[in-house]
């Protein structure tokens, strides 16, 4: 099957913080890429706003070389560059001012989509956001795109969804997990809910338990500021991680619409039982043994005495009909030994075997790989071939998507999809306010309990391996173990 590009309207896109790195890594090469393949066309204006005092063509000229920079390779075709700028428009903008303002409304066109989006830090969401709407810059049918983090705890996630709230409709907002617009957390919505097998066995009576990895082989270079005040729970477990754990838990919606995706997201959510600290445990990446100097996370952040966590591992319990008894294990961190995440659910062993004498009767695992090498690997038993009795082996039933779907062409970006979400007006892949309130609401008392409990210090870990020891106890506690990371 070859994938269909279906153009979307003309729209004004305006886009602050159109200097900073999101939109030269991310936002501004993913609009290239659908304006490529004819999804976006000539009539769309993409308009630039920052504070940096840049005109049209210093703008032009900053897209194209992050184009360059950051594109797909063999996709940046100097002719499409210099045609894709043609949309690009510039004007300074003081967020938190006057200046800049009556500028932007004058390059607004009446007739098309206007989408707003925030790419700067939620501490100026509400300034622009009251100004938009005071400079009636914003109509009601305009739409706002939030970048993450929404809020740093539950309180700061409601004062922002109440400042924006003020200016806006629920239906106009857009926050952004952009782990929703990876192509195979879409496909785990296809495989649970467009197939017949997984479901019946997809509960408690037949998963032992889910793992779920977001491993990094970065550190927090260049962000140490950002994410010292973050760690690992705000920065990727509070959403990201939250999100794979909503997917693979929630019921069946009963159509693929906005909302009724969104509402059983909620409920998983709000099923979540509190984490004790037992449960739980925090890394912190130290310098590599023999390594370079000023390698360790506390060189990163900048931070001598920093308590924050680059790793975090937790089992978390969804109490409802369908999970009770199953765990869901998390595991996130930084400078690990492979990029590499994904979902595995462990299904329970046979509950006999008639093999007499024969090991290795072992439960299925199915695992939904969402970077790299997307795809999907179902481990099964076989019989290990050749003479020798009847032996058992292990092997694995082995989809990657890109041998299996070569037409689908180059993997595109989560943004992309994302973006023309927005100007299509589908909020399915973006969440709701109050399942980011749902989600912080789960996870202050975590943090809160390191933080009151005294021993903030988390354990170190060598950059290149799989975490703290912590981490693996916290497994072999209840005779698992995780997944290797990398092999
Ligand atoms: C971001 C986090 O949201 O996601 C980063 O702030 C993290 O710390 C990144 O590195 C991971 O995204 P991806 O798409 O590279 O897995």
């Amino acid at each position: 099957m070859v994938s269909r590009v279906i153009p979307v309207d003309p729209f004004d896109l305006v886009l602050f913080g159109a200097t900073g790195d999101l939109a030269r890594r991310k936002i501004l090469p993913s609009l290239f890429h659908r304006f490529q393949i004819g999804q976006i066309d000539a009539q769309s204006r993409i308009i630039g706003t920052s504070r940096s005092q840049l005109d049209r063509a210093g703008f032009q000229d900053l897209v194209a070389s992050a184009i360059r920079e950051f594109g797909q390779a063999g996709e940046t075709g100097e002719d499409d560059i210099a045609t894709f700028v043609q949309l690009l428009d510039y004007v300074p903008v003081d967020a938190k001012g006057d200046a800049g303002w009556s500028a932007l409304k004058s390059l607004l066109r009446p007739d098309v989509v206007r989408a707003f989006y925030l790419s700067v830090g939620p501490g100026l969401f509400p300034a622009i956001a009251s100004r938009l709407s005071s400079c009636e810059i914003a109509t009601a049918d305009s739409r706002v795109v939030l970048e993450k983090p929404f809020g740093h705890d539950l309180a700061s996630a409601q004062a922002l969804n109440s400042a924006l709230r003020a200016y806006f409709k629920e239906s106009q907002i857009y926050r952004i997990d952009h782990y929703l617009g990876k192509e195979t957390v879409q496909n785990l919505m296809a495989l649970r809910f467009a197939n017949s097998l997984f479901e019946p066995l997809w509960n408690s009576t037949h998963v032992d338990h889910v793992q779920i990895t977001v491993a990094e082989k970065i550190g927090v270079e260049g962000r140490g500021e950002y994410y010292d005040r973050s760690g690992a729970m705000r920065d990727m477990v509070q959403n990201h991680l939250m999100q794979l754990l909503c997917l693979t838990a929630m019921e069946p919606p009963s159509r693929f619409t906005p909302n009724a995706v969104r509402d059983e997201k909620v409920k998983v959510i709000e099923a979540l039982e509190p984490v004790s600290l037992d449960n739980i445990a925090r890394g912190q990446y130290r310098a590599s043994p023999g390594g370079a100097k000023q390698d360790s996370y506390l060189d990163h952040a900048g931070n001598p005495t920093s308590t924050t966590e680059s790793f975090v591992a937790m089992k978390v319990e969804v109490a409802n009909w369908r999970w009770a008894g199953t765990p869901f294990y998390l595991r996130t961190g930084k400078c690990l030994r492979a990029r590499e995440s994904e979902i595995a659910v462990y299904f329970r062993d046979p509950p006999h075997n008639i093999f007499a004498g024969a090991t290795g009767v072992h439960g299925n695992v199915l695992v939904i790989r969402l970077q790299p090498d997307e795809g999907i690997t179902l481990r099964t038993t076989i019989k290990d071939p050749g003479p020798g009795g009847m032996r058992l082996t292990s092997a694995n039933l082995d989809m990657t998507f890109a041998d299996s779907l070569p037409e689908a062409g180059r993997p595109q970006d989560a943004y992309e999809r994302l973006i023309m979400d927005v100007i299509r007006g589908n909020q399915t892949l973006f969440m709701r306010g109050d399942e980011v309130e749902a989600a912080w609401a789960w996870a202050d008392p975590i943090i809160a309990s390191w933080e009151q409990s005294g021993d903030l210090a988390p354990q170190a870990y060598d950059p290149g391996s799989s975490g703290p020891d912590d981490s693996l106890l916290l497994m072999h506690r209840d005779h698992r173990r995780w997944r290797g990371i990398g092999t």
